[in-house]
């Protein structure tokens, strides 16, 4: 099925796959995003993964692991496309500016960077509908997603559905700069080889330290992030801009509270990687065959 002779899918059909593999990722490994969510909103002592799951089961259904799925779901696709255009834009750009002759360490850094800011932007009123939905303390508050969009809006102002808009930006510079550094210092020490399954190997284990070391360094700008969404305009607005809110994150909660869903985050990055690996090579080879008839 994937002989090392193949040429990569038409841009259109590599899309759909991405895509699909995107939401598999999602519908599989969402019960973390929601523990991930609870643990970086309470201020309380952490209790484990397993511990919140069994505890939200057993209060709140079995559905409430799944609660605010819908808004990362729809957001997927577009969140691909957007990633992959301003990869595209800023690599140009960046050559011609800084005349650059082959995508290097920097380079891909510096593109990184500016695409994960570009990406916030989109996401950003999906990822704070997400968070609004997940928190405990919405229980009974909101009645799905489109209920959730319309009672922020009514309530705080459509302008609302941005907030957390500067923490996600420095989630995602912070994330892609890590990441895209590494994978490449990574892939350039690694013997190279033509065969494909050595190839997949090299970029899962690259793709899965690169995601760990991102995690560790982003995952303070997630904790500010989830803090800042999570205010509905009732009370104190105790966290507004994300230096500051680290801050008072550490000096309220000590350093450990900046790392509050950091082991959810990073074990959805193992089989969560997988799983876009093998969905993607699964709908790949299903094209080849039955649409392209190769
Ligand atoms: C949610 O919808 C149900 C059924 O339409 C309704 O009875 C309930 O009051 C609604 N709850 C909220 C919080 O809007
Ligand atoms: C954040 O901003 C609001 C008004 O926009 C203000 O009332 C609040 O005190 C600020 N919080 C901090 C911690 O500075």
């Amino acid at each position: 099925m994937s002989d090392s002779a193949q040429k990569p899918l038409p841009f259109g059909f590599q899309f759909l796959a991405g895509a699909i593999a995107g939401v598999s990722e999602i519908l599989v490994m969402y019960p973390l995003d929601v523990v991930k969510t609870r643990a970086q909103l309470s201020t309380g002592a952490n209790t484990g993964i397993i511990t919140t799951m069994s505890n939200m089961v057993k209060n709140e259904g079995a559905a409430s692991l799944y609660r605010g799925i819908l808004p990362p779901i729809m957001v997927e696709a577009p969140k691909r496309a957007t990633k992959f255009a301003a990869n595209e834009q800023y690599t140009a750009l960046y050559k011609k500016m800084f005349g650059f002759e082959k995508v290097t360490q920097s380079l891909s850094v510096m593109t990184g960077v500016s695409a994960g800011i570009t990406e916030a932007f989109l996401i950003v009123p999906f990822e704070l509908v997400k968070v609004r939905m997940q928190d405990k303390r919405n229980l009974g508050k909101y009645n799905g997603t489109a209920d959730t969009f319309k009672k922020i809006i009514a309530s705080e102002g459509a302008l609302a559905l941005f907030n957390g808009l500067e923490a996600t930006m420095w989630r995602h510079a912070v994330w892609n700069g890590a990441y895209f550094g590494l994978i490449f210092t990574v892939k350039d020490n690694m013997p190279k080889s033509k065969d494909p399954n050595q190839q997949r190997i090299t970029n899962f284990a690259a793709g899965t330290v690169g995601g760990i070391v991102a995690t560790a360094f982003n995952t303070p700008f997630d904790v500010v992030k989830t803090r800042i969404q999570g205010y509905d305009g009732v009370g104190v607005k105790k966290y507004n801009w994300t230096l500051p809110a680290l801050a008072t994150v550490a000096k309220e909660e000590g350093m450990a509270s900046l790392y509050r869903g950091f082991l959810p985050k990073v074990l959805r990055l193992g089989p969560g990687g997988g799983i876009l690996l093998v969905v993607f090579e699964t709908v790949s080879g299903f094209i080849r065959k039955n649409i392209l008839k190769e």
